[in-house]
């Protein structure tokens, strides 16, 4: 499958971002779980560089959970501060403050040693389209949250939430492109939804999920759609016409119909709990 994207503004995001950066200490990164390697850009390690650097496994809710234990060990042995999180819900947001003061530690008493004593420690979320950022900040900063906007100099025109007297969060996240590396990523960036649903290829992409799901997650394709769907996906496709009654007129299947009601299966969590990738792949 060919994924082509072309956003215009991409450059002026990235050069925001790297702006942004520059005023932070902490980048609290956000990931999709059910795809933590191919929702991530890596031009955030060149962004982020000298900064403390957080991920939180975003989503976890409808990812494997013996992935996410996986992919969390992966990113804590790469350095990186790490959370499974579920934005929606706020399940594993309560341990967020206290890894943000573990990842901040040094650099506190740092700051104390210098007699700097009341300074917070500043952050930004960021993270590539639908991964859940503005979730996150809502969820976070709650709607009790002090906004301080538009100090003199160093933040002008910026918006801080001021979490508690250690940590002031920037309220607008640093959007990242994704990258499509190979088209395994650009393949499951679509199946998750990241990418603009026009230009997706609906049929294939259905297939491409009915592929994975019958080598990865057999029996929870046979309990959704309860039957042992065929091997070939695009027959799988016409049965699933058949269980979920798609029909054009004159009794066609409708196979752009049962795509999509896959795919929103897929997205919403009704097939199961689903991980794309795993760390050994990217080892
Ligand atoms: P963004 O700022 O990074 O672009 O992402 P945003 O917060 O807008 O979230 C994108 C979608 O992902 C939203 O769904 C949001 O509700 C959902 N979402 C965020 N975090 C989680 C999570 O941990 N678990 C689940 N299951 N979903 C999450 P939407 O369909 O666009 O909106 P809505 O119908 O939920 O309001």
């Amino acid at each position: 499958m060919n994924y082509q994207w072309y956003p215009g503004h991409m450059t002026r995001a990235k050069r925001m971002m790297q702006e942004d950066a520059r005023l932070v200490d902490l980048i609290i990164e956000l990931v999709d779980g059910r795809a933590p390697m191919s929702s991530r850009n890596p031009d955030i390690d060149e962004i982020g560089r000298g900064k403390l650097r957080m991920i939180l496994l975003n989503k976890t809710d409808l990812a494997d959970a013996e992935a996410n234990v996986q992919w969390s060990e992966y990113f804590r042995e790469k350095g990186y501060f790490t959370q499974e999180i579920n934005a929606k819900s706020g399940a594993g947001m309560k341990k967020i403050l206290p890894l943000v003061q573990e990842a901040c530690r040094e650099k506190i008493e740092r700051n104390r040693r210098r007699g700097i004593i009341n300074r917070p420690v500043r952050a930004m979320v960021a993270g590539i389209p639908n991964v859940g950022k503005s979730t996150f900040i809502n969820s976070f900063a709650g709607k009790s949250c002090t906004r301080t906007g538009n100090k003199p100099g160093v933040t002008k025109g910026k918006q801080w939430i001021r979490l508690n007297k250690n940590l002031e969060l920037l309220d607008t996240p640093g959007i990242l492109w994704p990258r499509f590396e190979n088209q395994k990523v650009g393949e499951r960036l679509a199946m998750i939804g990241s990418i603009n649903d026009e230009i997706l290829q609906t049929q294939e992409l259905a297939a491409a999920v009915i592929m994975f799901l019958q080598k990865e997650y057999p029996a929870l394709l046979r309990e959704r759609y309860q039957q042992n769907l065929s091997t070939d996906a695009y027959r799988a496709l016409e049965e699933i016409c058949i269980i979920r009654h798609c029909f054009k007129k004159g009794e066609e299947p409708d196979l752009l119909r049962a795509s999509g009601m896959v795919l929103d299966d897929f997205r919403s969590g009704r097939i199961g709990r689903i991980t794309l990738e795993r760390p050994k792949e990217w080892q």
